[in-house]
């Protein structure tokens, strides 16, 4: 079977690592990709909202299944496009219809889900500029801190928590009028959850679905969860206050109504979806759905399923993931991620890599990495993630952050206390 992995990051270095110790792969493409997923598979530059041209490339590489690794190409129609195009009809694609990847393009379309299907989460009330001043009252029934959110896609950064009531009516206005674009055309205003996060992910092919390792990721730039946010600097799996019973709240109050509810709504969905929820005293809320994996989460997630990921993805695409089995590794995976000088803000590129030879108890996924053909160059914010197994979470990061000073380029940073919160 070849298949095509859509994506260019640590995410989609730990899929194609994975997919390729399948014994039903054959040949694997990857889009752009990486200096990481150049050593497990071909890497095929292509621009991803580039549809006809990934169409010729899977017609001319005789693709059986496309993986689609970040949310842009979903959220921007791919599924549909191959569902209507009669000469893709046959390939599979992992990834929800365009409908389904409204769940992350849309919180007002997340929300309203939610609340039809009884899914805990915050209570909330969305809004748009000719409903600007019922923002600013809903606002004033709230307790601070207040949480705004852009509707649509924002890079991650469409969401505030202020804890001033008058400078969340500005934030609302300036976001109203355009701060994030047309992805703040509509706001959701919603109560703040006090509890602590975590992100559990699921694969469906619509009815059936299998639960994969939960994880926890950590967003900010700086030790102790503070400074701006990022795509995330290091996760860990599994999370030691998901117990079996948080977890079982979890399957039946946010999962089975989630499948359920997509079922009842006639949404196609043959894919990932990535739930993050928020403890609050061991009752779980849901903050938000994203249709893709997470990532540095999947640096940690993939390492944990010993089932092939390759029939999981079949199952998927066929209809009958209910018959597949998942196995997982009771072994802690830990991820340290490092990253460029400066990010998440300007940051340098095309800084020279070494030692990446003398890494030892440890599985590196390339995220923004480059290789001339002699050497490795970072190429992103995000650079590379050091994913080690241990006995139990200390075991697991001793080795990621021995490897983490051993790996050099100029301007290196890394998060010294990933996991910190939970030992
Ligand atoms: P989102 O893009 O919806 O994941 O929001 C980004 C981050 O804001 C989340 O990871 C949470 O840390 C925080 N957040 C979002 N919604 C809430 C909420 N209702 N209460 C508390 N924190 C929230
Ligand atoms: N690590 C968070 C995300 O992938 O959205």
């Amino acid at each position: 079977m070849n298949i095509l992995l859509l994506g260019s990051g640590g995410r989609e270095h730990a899929l194609a690592w994975k997919m390729s110790q399948s014994k039903k792969l054959d040949k694997l493409y990857i889009a752009p990709g990486n200096a990481g997923t150049a050593a497990v598979g071909e890497n095929i530059d292509i621009d991803l909202s580039d549809f006809p041209a990934i169409k010729n490339l899977v017609k001319e590489k005789q693709i059986n299944i496309v993986v689609v690794g970040p949310e842009q190409p979903l959220v921007d129609g791919i599924s549909d496009f191959f569902d209507s195009d009669s000469e893709l009809k046959k390939v599979a694609l992992i990834g929800p219809s365009t409908i389904g990847a409204k769940l992350e393009g849309s919180k007002d379309f997340a929300k309203e889900f939610m609340q039809k299907y009884n899914i805990p989460t915050a209570k909330y009330q969305s809004f748009n500029k000719s409903t600007l001043q019922k923002g600013k009252k809903f606002l004033e029934t709230l307790s601070p801190p207040y949480v705004l959110k852009a509707d649509g896609l924002a890079a991650g950064k469409g969401v505030l928590i202020l804890d001033d009531l008058n400078e969340a009516k500005i934030s609302l206005e300036e976001m109203l009028n355009g701060q994030f674009g047309s992805a703040s055309q509509t706001v959701v205003i919603e109560e703040f959850l006090d509890g602590i996060e975590l992100s559990v992910f699921v694969i469906t092919d619509g009815n059936s679905y299998k639960i994969l390792p939960e994880a926890k990721d950590y967003k900010r730039i700086g030790e102790g969860d503070t400074g701006l946010n990022t795509g995330g600097m290091g996760a860990v799996s599994p999370v030691p206050f998901a117990s079996k019973d948080f977890l079982d709240k979890v399957e039946e109050r946010v999962i089975k109504p989630t499948v359920l509810g997509l079922k009842t709504e006639g949404i196609k969905y043959r894919g990932f979806i990535f739930l993050g929820l928020m403890n609050v005293k061991g009752e779980p809320f849901i903050i938000e759905y994203n249709v893709r994996m997470g990532d540095p989460e999947t640096e940690v997630v993939i390492p944990r399923i010993k089932s092939d990921i390759v029939d999981l993805f079949e199952h998927t695409a066929q209809g009958t993931l209910s018959r597949a089995i998942i196995e997982i590794e009771e072994r802690t995976c830990t991820t340290v991620m490092l990253v460029s000088k400066g990010y998440p803000e300007k940051y340098e590129k095309g800084k020279k890599m070494a030692n990446l030879d003398k890494v030892t108890e440890s599985q590196l996924f390339h995220a923004g990495t480059i290789n001339d053909g002699s050497s490795i160059y970072t190429n992103g914010g995000r650079v590379i993630a050091i994913s080690s197994y241990g006995k139990n979470m200390d075991e697991a990061l001793q080795k990621s952050y021995k490897n983490a000073e051993i790996i050099e380029f100029e301007g290196k940073n890394y998060r010294k206390d990933i996991g910190f919160d939970l030992k």
